[in-house]
C-alpha cells in the first residue's frame, strides 16, 4: 500500500511517498521532497500566514509530481492521500487538506487527516535504528513542548508540557532579540558554537519543580534585560556567549525533565522530535546522560527533525497499519488549526 503525504502546516511545503509491506512491518519512505519559505519569510522577521498560504500553492503539485518521478511511481499507484489536519496556520493548512481531498476524490482514493504532532513524533521510525514501543518521547517544536509516555501509536500519555512558551519559541524569541533574525533557532545555536555559555547566569525555570513542566517565559525575560544592559553596540563575543548561555539554559532544562520523565516511567528509551531535536547540543547533552544510565535515546534523521512530508505519510500508514484510521471517502474536509494531540 502507498501513502501519499502532504505537510502544509505552517512555512514548509513536504510531500512524500512512504510504501507499507503487509504484516506490520515499519512503512519504507520511497521518496520525499520539501520547499522551505526561509527566504521569503526572512525579509518579514517572521512566518506571514498570507503569504505561507499562497507559497504552499504554488509549490505542492510541483512537489508532488517530483516525488512520484523519484519514486519511479505514479498517481495510480496511490492507494491513500494523508495531509496534516492540524495544528497549524489555518490558511496554510486548509492548502494542503483541498489540495489531498481533490486528488482522492479525483483517483477515487480514501484521505487520511493526520496530527502534526504524531508526525514529528513517530519520524524516528524512518530511520536506521527505528525505536520499539514503548519509550518516553520529548517532543519541542516551535510552538510545542511536551514529555509523554507513548505505548503504541495513538496510546499517548501527556507527562508534562510547558505552561507558557515553547522551547523552539524560547530559542526564536531570543535570537530575534539578539537581533539574529528568523528563523532563531538555528542562527543562535550556530553563534552559540563561538561562545562561552558560563559567561552570563541565566535561569533554568521550573528546573526543580518536581514536575515534569516546562516554563520559558522567564528566561526569554532574562534574556531582554541581558540585550538591553549589553546596549546597541554589543560585541560580537559578548552575543556569543549571551547565545551559548540561552542554548546551555534551554537545554539544560530539556535533558533535566527527561531524565526525571525516565525515571519516574521505568522506562529505558527516549524519542526526541521536532525542530528543537536538531540541535547539535541538546543531542550532546542527551547522549551523554543516557549513556550514564544505560538508555537508548532515538531521533529521526536530521532532514526529518523539522516539518517535512514523510512523517504525515508514515503517521498515517502506521495508524492504517494499526486499523486506527478513519479514513473519509466523501472528500469533504476540515482542518483543526488547534488540536491538541492528547489531553
Ligand atoms: O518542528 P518544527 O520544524 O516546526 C513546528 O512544528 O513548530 O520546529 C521549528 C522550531 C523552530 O522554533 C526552530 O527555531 C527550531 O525548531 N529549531 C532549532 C534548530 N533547528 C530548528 N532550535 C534550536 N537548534 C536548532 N538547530
Ligand atoms: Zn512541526
Amino acid at each position: 500500500m502507498n501513502v501519499l503525504g502532504i505537510e502544509s502546516s505552517c512555512d514548509e511545503t513536504g510531500v512524500a511517498l512512504v510504501e507499507c509491506a503487509a504484516g506490520g512491518a515499519t512503512p519504507v519512505l520511497r521518496a520525499q521532497a520539501l520547499h522551505s519559505q526561509i527566504d521569503m519569510h526572512q525579509a518579514y522577521g517572521g512566518v506571514v500566514p498570507e503569504l505561507a498560504s499562497r507559497d504552499h500553492i504554488r509549490r505542492v503539485l510541483p512537489l508532488t509530481r517530483k516525488v512520484l518521478a523519484d519514486a519511479g511511481s505514479s498517481l495510480d499507484e496511490v492507494d491513500v492521500v494523508a495531509f496534516t489536519q492540524g495544528p497549524g496556520l489555518a490558511g496554510a493548512l486548509l492548502v494542503g487538506a483541498g489540495v489531498a481531498c481533490a486528488l482522492g476524490a479525483a483517483l477515487g482514493r480514501p484521505v487520511l487527516g493526520v496530527h502534526h504532532l504524531e508526525g514529528h513524533l513517530l519520524s524516528p521510525f524512518l530511520s536506521a535504528d527505528p525505536p520499539e514501543f514503548p519509550f518516553v518521547a520529548l517532543l519541542v517544536s516551535g510552538g510545542h513542548t511536551q514529555l509523554m509516555r507513548i505505548d503504541d501509536v495513538g496510546s499517548y500519555e501527556l507527562l508534562g508540557e510547558t505552561i507558557d512558551d515553547a522551547a523552539g519559541e524560547a530559542f526564536d524569541k531570543s535570537a530575534k532579540l539578539m537581533g539574529l533574525g528568523y528563523p532563531g533557532g538555528p542562527a543562535l545555536a550556530r553563534l552559540a558554537e563561538f561562545g562561552d555559555a558560563s559567561v552570563f547566569d541565566l535561569p533554568r525555570p521550573l528546573l526543580h519543580s518536581g514536575t515534569l513542566d516546562f516554563s520559558f517565559a522567564g528566561l526569554k525575560t532574562a534574556v531582554r534585560t541581558r540585550v538591553h544592559k549589553l546596549g546597541s553596540n554589543v560585541c560580537e563575543q559578548d552575543k556569543a556567549h549571551l547565545a551559548a548561555a540561552t542554548q546551555e539554559a534551554i537545554v539544560d532544562v530539556l535533558v533535566h525533565k527527561s531524565m526525571a520523565a525516565l525515571k519516574e516511567t521505568g522506562l529505558k528509551r527516549i524519542v526526541v522530535a521536532g525542530g528543537v531535536g536538531a540541535n547539535a547540543r541538546l543531542r550532546e547533552q542527551l547522549n551523554a546522560q543516557c549513556a550514564k544510565r544505560q538508555i537508548k535515546v532515538h531521533y529521526p534523521e536530521l532532514a526529518l527533525c523539522t516539518d517535512n512530508g514523510a512523517m504525515i505519510a508514515l503517521a498515517a500508514a502506521m495508524r492504517l497499519q494499526r486499523g486506527l484510521a478513519q479514513v473519509r471517502s466523501d472528500h469533504a474536509f476540515n482542518v483543526l488549526p488547534r488540536w491538541p494531540l492528547v489531553g
